[in-house]
């Protein structure tokens, strides 16, 4: 049933501002970490474009991790609005789990890149400065550190996919209110 007046209350516009910025910024990350090394490793092009595009995952990546921090911290203070009422004890324990997992990720994954760029070394943005390094030079340990950033990263696309899936199924199949919680335009 359709009441008038929203059965449930929806994330806090600051919790809303946060998902959508780190969520546009995931969308771009994954195709640029992609294209970048493709080019890099696999077609061995060493151009202006690879380098940017190194450049710009490098940067919006370590601007992520930040805002990750800050949005796990406002969680951890402010809490969630409580869970839809109609969803069953499962959803509610998946839903949470893939949340938390996504929270861990996202601040694992790029606090794994910026190791490895300082391993590497190749802490330098757009030849304009470098990142502060978080470890010694190691070329060998930096390969290592990178490839698990590079799989942990893909892992992290595919726990988006699902979450993503689930969303669009509980506003376009089941019709609840559970997307309304997040929209931009929520109440
Ligand atoms: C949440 C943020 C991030 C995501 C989702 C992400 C995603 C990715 C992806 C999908 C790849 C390609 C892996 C592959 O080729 O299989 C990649 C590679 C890479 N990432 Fe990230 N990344 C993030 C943050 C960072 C940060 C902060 C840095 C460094 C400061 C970084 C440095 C690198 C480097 C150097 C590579 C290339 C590794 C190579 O050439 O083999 N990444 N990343
Ligand atoms: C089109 C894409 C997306 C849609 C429609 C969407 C939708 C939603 C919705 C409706 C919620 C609230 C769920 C609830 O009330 O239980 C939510 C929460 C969340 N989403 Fe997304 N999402 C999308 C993409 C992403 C991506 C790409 C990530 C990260 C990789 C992400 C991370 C999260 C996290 C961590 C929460 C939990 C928020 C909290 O409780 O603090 N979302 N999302």
């Amino acid at each position: 049933m359709q009441g008038e007046m929203p059965a449930t209350r929806a994330y806090s516009p600051v919790a809303r501002t946060l998902h959508w910025i780190a969520v546009a910024a995931v969308l771009v990350m994954i195709p640029v970490g992609l294209t970048m090394s493709y080019r890099g490793n696999v077609l061995d092009i060493w151009d202006g474009l690879t380098n940017g595009l190194y450049s710009a995952h490098k940067l919006t990546g370590f601007l992520l991790l930040w805002l990750m921090v800050g949005r796990l911290a406002y969680r951890l203070v402010h809490g969630a609005p409580p869970d839809e009422p109609t969803l069953a004890w499962w959803q509610k324990a998946a839903s949470h789990l893939v949340h938390w997992l996504l929270y861990g990720l996202l601040i694992v994954v790029p606090l794994l890149g910026w190791i490895g760029v300082s391993l590497f070394p190749a802490l330098t943005i757009f030849d304009l400065f470098d990142l502060p390094a978080l470890a010694k030079p190691n070329e060998e340990a930096a390969k290592r550190v990178l490839s698990i950033h590079g799989k942990l990263a893909l892992a992290t696309g595919a726990l988006a996919l699902v979450h993503i899936g689930a969303a669009l199924h509980h506003y376009l199949i089941l019709k609840d209110g559970v997307m309304r919680r997040m929209l931009p335009w929520a109440k």
